[in-house]
């Protein structure tokens, strides 16, 4: 049983991962309807925070059914990382997360982010004084290292477990490679196996089937996998995780019908939180996901993108499943 403090998240969890523009609460909603078992918000920046910009506190917003559910935090300044977790914790989410693994420049060129990699006494410190400031639980999601001389997770792991974290998310790359090649999970492995570490150690990257999660958890030993990627538009991936894992059966993928109310799930929810322009113009870059591989879909994707109006979305969501229902493609 893998458990954060208090929380208990089952056997093997399955984590949505957070992912900036994409894990807000309408998609929360479908991937926690299909089975994600910890979910975090977005990245929020701690100055943004304490500035009370409208982007990071509209953030903040989590609903009683997401939980467990963490707040992110990113931030070079460790007294204004300290003050946003207070700031954070007031939001009551069942835990704090700390990021440590954004490679994009913007974040990484002000110190925050991987950047830390690159000073783990200040990493250690950060995470030391946010821990001693509040009574929620407080994670930590990172990377292998900053660059191929430099995978110094066994390390990190073992001292940031030394001041108090609660688990550790490990993406398995390096800040340098980004989002290129393949994740590597040889170190995860190892930083799972030294019988120094006791919390929960999340394995991620690249998890895109049943399969894969499967083999991943036997070769590697993790306490759960993070899934980003392969959820955007494809919440149905934690269902089928599931399923092989307790019955070694590959589930048959969402019928179209289950498309669309997912979709439309994720648009009523969108224009409800972002307001109705913004909810229709931020929902059309889900749809190709969302109906990825159904024949013959694309006039009704040009569709999708260009209605201007929460009625017209409706209205062609509906003509898809009247569509696909009666030409009796289940995809
Ligand atoms: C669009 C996008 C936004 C992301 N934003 C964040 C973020 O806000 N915080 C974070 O820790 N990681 C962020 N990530 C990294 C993911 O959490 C995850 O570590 C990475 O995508 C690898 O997992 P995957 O192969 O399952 O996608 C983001 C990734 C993507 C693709």
């Amino acid at each position: 049983m893998a458990k954060i403090g208090q929380i208990e998240l089952g056997e093997f969890p399955l984590l949505l991962a957070p992912m900036e523009d994409v894990s807000d609460p309408p998609f929360r909603a479908v991937c926690k309807e299909n089975g994600a078992d910890l979910m975090y918000t977005e990245f929020i920046s701690s100055e943004g925070l304490i500035r009370d910009a409208a982007k990071s506190r509209q953030k903040l917003d989590i609903f009683e059914y997401e939980r467990p559910i963490g707040i992110q935090l990113f931030g070079g300044d460790i007294g204004n990382m300290v003050q946003s977790a207070e700031i954070a914790a007031a939001a009551r989410p069942d835990l704090i997360d700390i990021n440590y693994g954004c490679p994009v420049k913007a974040v990484a060129c002000r110190g925050a982010g991987a950047a830390l990699l690159q000073d783990i006494p200040k990493m250690v410190k950060m995470t030391a004084e946010i821990v001693k400031s509040t009574s929620l639980p407080v994670t930590v999601k990172t990377r292998l290292g900053w660059d191929e001389s430099t995978k110094n997770i066994l390390e990190v792991a073992e001292r940031l477990q030394d001041i108090g974290i609660q688990a550790l998310s490990i993406h398995g790359r390096t800040r340098v490679q980004m989002y290129k090649g393949e994740a590597d999970w040889t170190l995860i492995g190892q930083v799972k196996e030294n019988p120094r570490i006791q919390i929960p150690i999340f394995g991620n990257g690249d998890i895109d089937t049943p399969q894969k999660a499967l083999e991943y958890k036997n070769r590697y030993g993790v306490d759960g996998v993070m899934i980003g990627r392969a959820a955007i538009g494809y919440p149905w991936i934690f269902r089928e995780i599931k399923e092989y894992l307790r019955t070694g059966q590959v589930a048959p993928p969402p019928t179209m019908a289950e498309r669309v109310q997912a979709t439309k799930k994720h648009f009523e929810f969108s224009i409800r939180w972002k307001g109705d322009r913004l909810g229709v113009f931020e929902m059309r870059r889900h749809y190709t996901n969302y109906f990825k591989g159904v024949p013959d879909f694309k006039p009704f994707r040009m569709r999708l993108v260009e209605a201007p109006t929460e009625a017209d979305v409706l209205a062609i969501l509906d003509e898809v499943a009247d569509t696909y229902a009666s030409v009796g493609v289940a995809v």
